[in-house]
């Protein structure tokens, strides 16, 4: 790989932590055959939960830290294993929490922002169109690709920290335009009423196209939150880090579809997909955000709940940025008036929830519903966020 001056300059660094970095770096470019490195713009660290990395993680971070590895690009950090000040309040255990405190520590020594998020795009974290980012979250990924147009792969833990510390990453798969065309096109023909129904398409598609990139048409409109949940969902049941929505995301004709192969995604089969992500009843857990959530999902699920009493315990996700205006709006004392509690750093999948006695857990999330059972312990019930309230609010 050709490496520029101030390249080799890093990799020959004083400092261990930036030497190792840009190792790391070229040892991946060699591995994917990418000819040179790119400039970013951002970087999103994932593996921060002390769920995922447990002790060997915590001490990687913690020397990473001491050897002076400081980030060069703006890092945000995904979710973390509990709430940073409501950890108590979640049933979340007191050495659990002391772990993951020193996890927050270190990447706050190496100057990642610890608003954990998965959606750090709303929480300050916006790359323009074109930018090249190196993102780890899969979710972020796509919607960093797909929504916003910038450029990323899915990177991992270690890479994307590498490449928060040196400011570059080598440049393949998804940096290269030639890699960023359509693989299949799915055909809508099932309304999509809800972010639930997107999410469904997303899981459905995700299983057939595996890593693809599949090309949507049929689709009249999607906002932001439902083209997260799309996004998401195809990550977790597949591996797709780039989709398109013509009439949304790209205009008709941007790309040559001929030849590609063509999959139909009708009512039989959104209502296929909801059977097939609901394994449970009843469920002692609802969790809202996966991915988290923004102002205006918190302000629907405040709209309903307002005055009510809910049966089941309630999760709502979301950051710490989002949050406070839900704070200031008022959505999140009529939410935990109802029964619900509004938290912030962390979500389901990274949190011990199958530690705090939950088993059967409803989501309006189809990434929620793929990783439930096997990350959480939980069967699952998959609906819509209008039908899971309605339903679980007491008589
Ligand atoms: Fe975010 Fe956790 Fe879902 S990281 S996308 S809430 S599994």
């Amino acid at each position: 790989m050709h490496l520029t001056r101030e390249e080799e300059r890093l990799l020959d660094s004083d400092n261990p932590a930036v030497r190792k970095a840009m190792e790391l770096l070229v040892q991946l470019g060699d591995i994917y055959g990418a000819e040179e490195m790119v400039e970013i713009g951002s970087a999103q660290a994932s593996g921060i939960s002390y769920k995922s990395i447990g002790d060997p993680g915590v001490q990687f971070l913690e020397g990473f830290a001491e050897e002076g590895a400081t980030t060069s690009v703006p890092t945000y950090a995904n979710p973390a294993g509990m709430d940073i000040e409501r950890w108590r309040e979640m049933g979340v255990d007191e050495a659990f929490a002391r772990k993951q405190e020193r996890i927050l520590d270190a990447l706050r020594e190496m100057d990642v922002v610890t608003a954990t998020t998965c959606t750090p795009y709303l929480a300050g974290n916006l790359p323009r169109q074109g930018e090249h980012v190196a993102w780890a979250e899969s979710s972020a990924v796509s919607f960093a690709n797909s929504v916003l147009g910038a450029k990323t792969n899915r990177e991992g833990g270690p890479s994307a920290l590498s490449a928060a510390i040196t400011g570059r990453t080598p440049k393949h798969g998804l940096h290269l335009d030639e890699n960023r065309v359509p693989t299949h096109v799915v055909e809508v023909e099932a309304s999509l009423d809800s972010m639930s129904d997107f999410a469904a398409l997303g899981s459905w598609t995700g299983r057939i196209v595996e890593d693809g990139k599949p090309y949507f048409v049929g689709v009249d409109a999607a906002g932001t939150d439902d083209l997260k949940g799309l996004g998401a969902a195809m990550a977790a049941s597949g591996a797709v880090a780039l989709h398109f929505t013509e009439g949304v995301t790209v205009d008709e004709g941007d790309y040559d579809l001929a030849g590609l192969e063509r999959l139909t995604f009708d009512e039989a089969a959104k209502d296929e997909e909801y059977e097939e992500l609901t394994t449970g009843a009843d469920p002692d857990l609802i969790v809202f955000g996966c991915p988290h959530t923004s102002i205006e999902e918190i302000q629907e699920i405040a709209r309903i709940v307002e005055g009510e009493r809910l049966g089941p315990d309630m999760w709502v996700l979301t950051s710490a940025a989002v949050k406070s205006s839900a704070d200031r709006m008022g959505y999140t004392e009529t939410i935990e008036d109802a029964g619900g509690m509004l938290l912030t750093d962390t979500c389901h999948v990274v949190s011990p929830l199958e530690e705090l006695g939950y088993e059967v857990t409803a989501t309006n999330s189809a990434k929620a519903a793929n990783y439930l059972p096997g990350f959480c312990e939980q069967t699952v019930v998959f609906e819509n966020t209008r039908d899971l309230l309605e339903e679980a609010i007491e008589a």
